[in-house]
């Protein structure tokens, strides 16, 4: 049976525990498992633009072995040139793993339905699972146990809120999140992840004040407030989340040695100050290299699995 990876939901606290420590070791030695992906072909199909991601990807595959095909939206144009469970099935003729970035998340839980190779969600609508996994760690490298830390998630219940909520409390981290009235993270992903922290005593609050939310927690995480495909909405979007900014007043009362998240890209003087950002507490370049060294693990486990 093949695996993908969609969503964290699909996996295990052991499972993702696993994904973090052969996370670690790639990061120690950048060589290690370099004839992994030899003669193998590892796809990227792009709907929407990449740094981070696609970077990463391509570096990663290149240092396991592989080689990386990158489809951006001229060249594959899914759904529209041809169907999404055509291109599915002629990739995986060709390829051993596909990357992909979509707008709507169910394009990738086709493309999972419909291909015989593992699929990997690169940030969908709903879900940034990738991202999570490094954010995760990020926080471990910080402070060795998980169980029992608070991640203060400020502004939008966004892909990146959601893939946190789930790795949170498969984790056994508490999360609280401060949204204005009306962006709260969806209800079903929400219900699922506190029947998933009932099993690892993570607690889970929703509230519409920042200052509730970052009391004394030791990980302070913002996002943009405008995500790729919402820029119709930036107008309304800057305006409703404006008291949402992380900044050094917000965190006066954080936990005095907390670290300050963000997945990146960062708009400066909206979801948080410049000075926080770059300040001492900030671990947001760690967290941007730490995808590398995630995606790697992803990448050993589910080709050895398939
Ligand atoms: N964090 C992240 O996914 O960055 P990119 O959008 O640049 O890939
Ligand atoms: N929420 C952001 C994350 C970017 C990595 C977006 O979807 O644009």
């Amino acid at each position: 049976m093949k695996r993908d990876l969609i969503t964290l939901f699909d996996y295990t606290a052991t499972e993702i525990q696993q994904l973090l420590e052969s996370s670690a070791k790639f990061k120690r030695d950048r060589t290690f498992g370099s004839q992994l992906l030899l003669g193998k072909s590892i796809g990227l199909i792009f709907q929407k633009p990449s740094n981070r991601t696609r970077v990463s990807f391509e570096v990663g595959v290149n240092q396991l072995g592989g080689n990386c095909i990158y489809l951006g939206p001229e060249e594959i144009n899914l759904g529209e040139r041809e169907s999404t469970t055509d291109v599915a099935k002629t990739l995986s003729r060709y390829l051993s793993a596909l990357v992909a970035r979509t707008h709507a998340h169910k394009v990738i839980v086709e493309l999972a339905e419909q291909a015989s190779i593992p699929i990997i969600n690169g940030l969908s609508d709903l879900y940034h699972p990738c991202q999570a996994l490094a954010d995760l760690l990020t926080v471990q490298e910080t402070f060795k146990n998980l169980k029992g830390i608070t991640l203060a998630y400020i502004g939008d219940g966004n892909n990146v809120c959601h893939s946190l909520l789930i790795g949170c409390s498969k984790l056994g981290i508490h999360m609280r999140i401060a949204t204005p009235k009306g962006y709260e993270p969806l209800s079903e992903i929400v219900k699922l992840a506190q029947t998933i922290a009932k099993k690892s005593g993570a607690r889970i609050k929703l509230t519409h004040s920042p200052q509730e939310a970052v009391k004394s927690a030791q990980v302070i995480y913002s996002d943009v407030w405008v995500s790729m495909g919402q820029e119709k909405e930036a107008k309304k979007r800057l305006k409703t989340f404006q008291n949402y900014q992380v900044n050094k007043k917000l965190l006066q009362s954080a936990d005095k040695d907390h670290i300050f998240m963000h997945c990146l890209p960062a708009h400066r003087g909206e979801e948080v100050s410049a000075d926080v950002i770059d300040g001492k507490h900030s671990v947001v370049f760690d967290q941007a290299e730490n995808r590398l060294h995630v995606q790697k693990a992803v990448l050993a486990f589910l080709l050895k699995t398939k």
